[in-house]
């Protein structure tokens, strides 16, 4: 048990970037690749979880030994998680999702006429927030990228999305963020404590949140 202390728990994730549709051929994305998410859930097979990884938008090489269920949209990636999360011991929040979505899907693709053309966006459900609204005994985490105040910013999600982790990336640092194959993390609690690490592999940052997922879980397999 010593080194698998995620065993017999189940770990959901999410990962990569979500991809919402303009027309037939457009869509707006962002920049994650999926590693950190692809990371995480190596790490919990590795320690032992039965891991499951909802991906939208990725081109990193797709972890082995987990369930893996693709997605597009935020409100794909809504559903595939909902559906799954009263069965969770734990839920990782690792992917980028797009805060807005076009307002209407054009089924044909849009045609060049004026010289400006106005996209209407909507919001996208905050979907850790409904999974922190939902806790059942789940340990939720959730990430934060962040250009500026990280850790006011990660604080303050933290406590509005009752999380139990929160790992705060700034994504602007060098090797950290988006797409690179490192971060430099700093993982919040909801006891108030800060665990800050310095730049290594997305696979150790993973490993690390992982086991203290791991710790604060304690033995005992939920029901
Ligand atoms: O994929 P990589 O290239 O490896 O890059 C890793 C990463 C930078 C994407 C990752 O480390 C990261 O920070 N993921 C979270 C990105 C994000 O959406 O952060 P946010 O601060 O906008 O959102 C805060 C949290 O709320 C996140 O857990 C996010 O999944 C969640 N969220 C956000 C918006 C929304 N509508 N629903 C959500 O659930």
């Amino acid at each position: 048990l010593a080194d698998r202390p995620l065993a017999g728990k189940k770990v959901l994730v999410t990962a990569g970037g979500t991809v919402e549709r303009i027309d037939p051929v457009r869509y707006l994305t962002n920049d994650s690749s999926g590693k950190m998410g692809f990371a995480v859930a190596e790490a919990a097979r590795e320690l032992g979880a039965e891991v499951t990884v909802i991906a939208a938008r990725t081109s990193a090489p797709k972890p082995a030994g987990v369930e893996l269920v693709k997605v597009e949209s935020a409100l794909e990636l809504r559903e595939e998680v909902l559906s799954r999360y009263a069965f969770a011991d734990v839920a990782v929040m690792a992917a980028a999702v797009a805060d807005y979505r076009p307002l209407r899907q054009e089924e044909q693709k849009i045609k060049k006429t004026g010289d400006t053309l106005t996209l209407e966006l909507v919001k996208n459900p905050d979907i850790l927030q409904e999974l922190g609204e939902r806790k059942n005994g789940q340990l939720l985490i959730g990430f934060a990228a962040e250009t500026e105040n990280v850790e006011a910013n990660a604080r303050g999600k933290l406590k509005r999305k009752h999380c139990d982790l929160l790992v705060a990336n700034d994504v602007s640092a060098e090797g950290a963020g988006f797409g690179t194959d490192t971060n430099i993390i700093t993982i919040y609690g909801s006891d108030g404590s800060s665990l800050p690490l310095p730049l290594v592999s997305k696979r150790e940052a993973a490993l690390r949140l992982m086991r203290l997922a791991a710790e604060k879980l304690g033995p005992a397999a939920k029901g």
